[in-house]
């Protein structure tokens, strides 16, 4: 009588208690991890190990989960390891082996908890239900398993091996497994999860969109704000917190409100400018939403109204984006810089062949950054950038426009969906880009 009493009573209550240990992150079905994992073993021609990065012992910035590990397991445990192997048949050597994949958790500290709240432990008969994992095992069991795995025939290693050899905190998890006696072959598992997370499955959509959704709302509310003797800082302030009323945990990169000068810097973010009337404002902030990042950039005549120039360099900036929204076909368009096929390239033809700088050269030497990105659970995803857009791809289309002798810096930056049908969604729609909506946003007329 005792097990159905856990799974029925105790057994949510633990979830509820883990999940809110977590930050209180939606958290998609453990099916949905669960098969990225199999589709990463298949890719990899050998075992696949990550780490979760440690939390610190006094963690007062707050633990986030690293990209790969989250997109892989969707747990926010720090210090824990996952491994997968796909299967194998059978070889002289060797027996067949079904698809293999362990989480590694590290044992409870109580003390540590006192500060950082209760972590799921791998004596937990629960934890494989609780986690979607096939097996859970203690970190110390890591070492094991590599070489039971490895005595069937697959020596090669796939890990993060470049990014923990940074300044990451995964370092210590790592070279725990380095110092192990096996003869072991480091390949870098980035490539395969780059690639795998190029096209997002329908819960990443539900999950970028509600970034989308708060940020866009943030944008409003700034379009509300922007006012002559305002300092920058208070807009940023009051996005932050239009955001995270709407669910976000943190901003998706340091807010960027850049005004006068400060609007052709492209990634400004001190943020401790009073507006001036006259001058333009770069708004380039939104919300991660559950690990998942949104990016829009608008920019705002600070009095309401754009000087005649302002409005010529903004209808350019927005004529670029635009002719990108035109240009793009499913299966074909790229964001590269050259190709066929790139929308930077329409993007540039569009502005370097409209209006001119106070010197009567073309304004294409403005543009100076590429025209858009993948967005995930980094802001600048790390997607296959070689493949076509396609149903799936979630990217910015962002061109922008920056003089510092005349201090305008323009960008417009909206976030696009491919839906299953081949159709260019913007899920930052609802933000008003047209000149003449973006001052009646503001001033009300
Ligand atoms: N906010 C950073 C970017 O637009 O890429
Ligand atoms: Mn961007
Ligand atoms: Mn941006």
């Amino acid at each position: 009588m005792r097990k159905p009493l856990l799974s029925f009573f105790l057994l949510p209550l633990l979830i509820a208690v883990l999940v809110s240990a977590a930050g209180a992150l939606d958290r998609q079905p453990n099916a949905d991890y669960h098969a990225r994992r199999e589709a990463l073993a298949k890719k990899a021609n050998g075992v696949v190990v990550l780490f979760a990065p440690l939390e610190a012992p006094d963690e007062v910035y707050g633990f986030r989960q690293e990209n790969n590990f989250f997109y892989l397991s969707g747990l926010s445990e720090p210090g824990s390891a996952l491994l997968v192997a796909a299967a194998a048949e059978s070889k002289s050597d060797s027996p067949a082996r079904p698809y293999t994949e362990i989480l590694f958790l590290p044992p409870r500290n109580m003390t540590q908890e006192k500060w950082t709240g209760p972590k799921l432990g791998p004596e937990n008969p629960e934890a494989p239900q609780i986690t979607g994992f096939d097996h859970v095992e203690e970190m110390g069991k890591l070492p094991d398993e590599v070489s039971r795995l490895i005595a069937g025939g697959r020596p090669a290693i796939y890990t993060d091996v470049a990014s923990h050899d940074e300044t990451s905190a995964s370092t210590q998890p790592l070279a725990f497994l380095k110092r192990t006696s096996l003869a072991l072959n480091f390949l870098d598992a980035k490539p395969m999860l780059s690639s795998l997370r190029t096209f997002k499955d329908a819960g990443e959509i539900g999950l970028l969109r509600k970034a989308v959704d708060a940020s866009v709302a943030a944008h409003f509310a700034a379009f509300k704000a922007v006012k002559p003797n305002v300092n920058e800082h208070e807009i940023a302030a009051l996005m932050e917190y239009e955001w995270d009323k709407r669910g976000c945990e943190r901003p998706s990169y340091a807010p960027i409100v850049g005004s006068g000068y400060f609007s052709t810097v492209l990634h400004y973010s001190e943020d401790t400018n009073v507006m001036k009337a006259g001058d333009v404002v770069v708004i380039d902030a939104a919300g991660e939403y559950s690990m998942y990042a949104a990016d829009i950039t608008r920019t705002l005549p600070i009095n309401g109204h754009f000087t005649a120039r302002q409005r010529e360099i903004y209808d350019i900036v927005l004529g670029a984006q635009e002719a990108a929204m035109a240009a793009f076909q499913s299966g074909k368009s790229s964001l590269t810089r050259s190709g066929d096929n790139s929308l930077f390239q329409v993007a540039y033809d569009y502005i370097n062949s409209h209006g001119k700088d106070l010197h009567g050269q073309p304004l294409g030497q403005y543009f100076i950054h590429g025209l858009g990105h993948y967005l995930g659970l980094n802001v600048h995803d790390p997607g296959d950038y070689t493949v076509p857009l396609g149903p799936g791809a979630v990217f910015t289309i962002e061109p922008g426009i920056y003089i510092p002798e005349e201090k305008i810096g323009v960008r417009i930056e909206d976030d696009y969906l491919v839906d299953q049908d081949g159709k260019l969604i913007k899920l930052s729609g609802a933000l008003p880009s047209k000149a003449e909506d973006v001052e009646k946003a503001m001033t009300g007329k």
